[in-house]
């Protein structure tokens, strides 16, 4: 039986022979991504947004990493997802896809720049595979999804679904709030979950739902299901990294914290604040010499330019 109900050049069916190159540490596919369900080997996730933090989640082993429209609260200072434009998706996924050697990277496809028309999403997936040089998109939403899911699928680009609280939809949703709680809804979600399935999607995220929900979907789809507060009973989950270290203006409850860069930076910053008032920075180490020979005759220059 094939992995997932997928047709099409994207879709995960097990590939015909042997990988023509390989390295050291192989790329991460969407085709190995399936295969992480049917093994039960669960997938960890993060959203990176720049290079030098991309290298360090690729080093850390993480499966996959998501350059997430998020980037618009996080890093570019936007009160919202929807302020985020094709341009900076493009950068930041560049910045990213050249520091990543393992990971499947994913990058989001901004608000409204798929929704409009199906001819908008693939120029806008096109764009960010070849100029930001990503393996595969994720979009939002449910039903009106499916027919954009499967002609960017047809056109060879592979795509991540995800559904839940969808940031992008937070006017239409009343507000950044858990999804799915009563059981219509959750159905509703079910349903379209088995829809972006079907239309080829090779995993989807979960976000802010009930972890009984996530546990009935995540149990009737063949993708993976990744989840972002939906419990512990997806394939996988994915956490945004400003959230995992202290970067956040504000941490949703469903994050956990790994570490305080916020703290090191606060304290990193004053403690060069005060070694430059006190001017213990830069020391003689920091310093560049010149021949005393040159010095002198650098004297005798700058004397006679005053005579
Ligand atoms: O943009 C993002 O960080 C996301 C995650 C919340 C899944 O879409």
């Amino acid at each position: 039986m094939l992995p997932v109900g997928v047709t099409g050049v994207v879709g995960m069916h097990k590939p015909e022979g042997e990988r023509v190159t390989t390295t050291s540490a192989e790329k991460i596919t969407v085709i190995d991504f399936g295969e992480y369900k049917i093994r039960g080997e669960l997938i960890a996730m993060v959203t990176a947004y720049d290079h030098p933090t991309a290298r360090f989640a690729d080093e850390a082993g993480v499966d996959a990493i998501l350059v997430g429209d998020s980037i618009g609260n996080n890093v570019l200072g936007y009160a919202s997802t929807l302020s985020v434009t094709m341009d900076e998706m493009a950068a930041h996924s560049h910045a990213v896809s050249g520091a990543v050697r393992r990971a499947l990277v994913v990058a989001d496809l901004p608000y409204m720049s798929y929704q409009p028309s199906t001819r908008d999403a693939i120029l806008s997936a096109g764009r960010l595979m070849s100029e930001g040089g990503v393996d595969a998109v994720k979009l939002e939403g449910g039903g009106a999804m499916v027919s954009t899911i499967r002609a960017l699928v047809g056109a060879g680009i592979p795509v991540m679904g995800h559904l839940g609280l969808t940031p992008q939809s937070a006017a239409a949703l009343g507000g950044l709030r858990v999804q799915g709680r009563q059981a219509e809804a959750a159905a509703r979600l079910a349903a379209e979950a088995r829809e972006l399935e079907d239309a080829g999607a090779f995993g989807i995220v979960l976000e802010a739902i009930p972890a009984r929900v996530a546990e009935l979907v995540t149990r009737s789809l063949r993708v993976p299901t990744i989840g972002i507060g939906a419990g512990v009973h997806c394939d996988g989950q994915v956490l945004v990294m400003h959230d995992m270290f202290g970067l956040a203006d504000q941490t949703p409850r469903f994050a956990r914290q790994y570490a305080d860069l916020g703290a090191a930076f606060r304290t990193g910053f004053a403690a060069y604040r005060a070694e430059v008032k006190d001017r213990l920075f830069p020391a003689e180490e920091h310093s560049f010499k010149m021949k005393s020979e040159e010095l002198d005759l650098l004297r005798g220059l700058l004397t006679g330019d005053r005579s």
